[in-house]
């Protein structure tokens, strides 16, 4: 099924370990079209509406009782961890987790493929945080050597592997989520094609913006703002994907710069964990010219939404998290993520279909 050695898949570009992929793990942006984004965003929305309907979720929890997800996040995470188990969870999936190394044999010296090997033995799914931007890879190519195979709708296939972040390179399912939400804001005003979205903050070792950048390149007229101070500003591999695909950009310098002109803010938080050493305390401020003041509201278009990939700190002011206005969607956008969740389990596991014809039947 994979041809080639582990080093010789890591030393290749994403643009070609996408050919690979072929729908048996989630690793990066690039492995998605438009017509697969688009059918995520259909699936969550039949996973929501079906789960609202009690008969509706006892129908979903019968989907996957069979199967055993591990949930294996040795970074620190939340929403990522919380949301991927309670889809295991509405879908009836048994969950198992591994959140310290620690106290894994990883400790021992065990490498990432022989653990990853050792995990596939006993689950069906692997989701996974890791520091190291190609373990997701590592973890891919492992399982698609190891002999344990899954029958899915007749078909022989791997242990899916999913990447909840990878290193400070990507984060697949949060763009996907972020993607859902953007969707469901701009329902009334014909989806993302032709929007402006600004992206602020720590565009340098922000895996979600990274993502997000990337799965772009899936709407027509699409055009990127990028507000960050320039030690923080957008890596040059993403500004030449972006050039590649002909998806202008604009480097600013605050996010007042674009405030009137945009139709999504999309906010980070500086991402000091990367540089940070043991015994550091504190984390690093934003700049006044990237913090979301509640006025930013009055100078909004009324159909700009503002969102945040979460965890945030000072970014935005704490104002803005109470206020009533239908454009910041960032709570919204945690819950949007648990569906999207379900919605890529869901189908990696061929139940897909089953969802959406249940959902079509729910009054409402
Ligand atoms: N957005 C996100 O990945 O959040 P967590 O780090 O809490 O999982």
């Amino acid at each position: 099924m994979i041809d080639i050695s582990m080093t010789e898949f890591l030393a290749l570009p994403e643009s070609e370990k996408v050919k690979y992929i072929n729908g048996y793990a989630i690793l990066c942006a690039q492995q998605f079209d438009r017509a697969q984004l688009d059918c995520y965003c259909r699936l969550a929305d039949a996973c929501r509406r079906l789960h609202r309907d009690p008969a509706g979720a006892e129908l979903m929890s019968g989907l996957l009782p069979h199967r055993v997800a591990l949930n294996f996040f040795i970074q620190p995470s939340s929403r990522t961890f919380l949301s991927f188990n309670t889809a295991q969870a509405f879908l009836g999936m048994s969950r198992m987790s591994v959140r310290d190394e620690k106290i894994s044999s990883i400790s021992k010296g065990e490498s990432l493929a022989d653990s990853v090997r050792t995990f596939i033995s006993y689950v069906d799914l692997v989701v996974m945080r890791h520091h190291d931007a190609d373990a997701g890879a590592v973890a891919f190519w492992t399982a698609m050597k190891a002999h344990r195979r899954l029958t899915i709708n007749g078909k022989e296939r791997p242990i899916p592997i999913i990447s909840g972040g990878s290193g400070a390179r990507q984060h697949p399912t949060q763009a996907l989520l972020d993607i859902y939400t953007l969707e469901k804001s701009f329902a009334r005003v014909g989806g993302i094609d032709g929007k402006k979205i600004m992206l602020v903050g720590d565009l340098k070792r922000g895996r979600t913006v990274r993502s997000l950048s990337y799965l772009m390149k899936n709407y027509r007229d699409v055009q990127l703002y990028f507000a960050a101070p320039e030690r923080y500003q957008m890596k040059e591999d993403i500004l030449e994907f972006l050039d590649a695909h002909k998806i202008p950009y604009h480097k600013l310098n605050s996010i007042r710069e674009g405030i009137g002109n945009v139709d999504a803010i999309y906010m980070t938080r500086i991402q000091d964990e990367w540089d940070k050493r043991e015994g550091d305390s504190g984390h690093e401020k934003a700049g006044d010219d990237f913090i979301f003041k509640t006025e930013f509201l009055k100078l909004m278009k009324d159909e700009c939404y503002l969102l945040h990939p979460l965890p945030k700190r000072d970014e935005i002011e704490e104002e803005v998290d109470y206020v009533d206005d239908h454009r910041v969607v960032y709570w919204r956008q945690e819950r949007n993520g648990m569906w999207m969740r379900v919605a890529i389990i869901a189908e990696l596991f061929g139940v897909d279909t089953q969802i959406l014809a249940a959902a079509q039947k729910v009054p409402g």
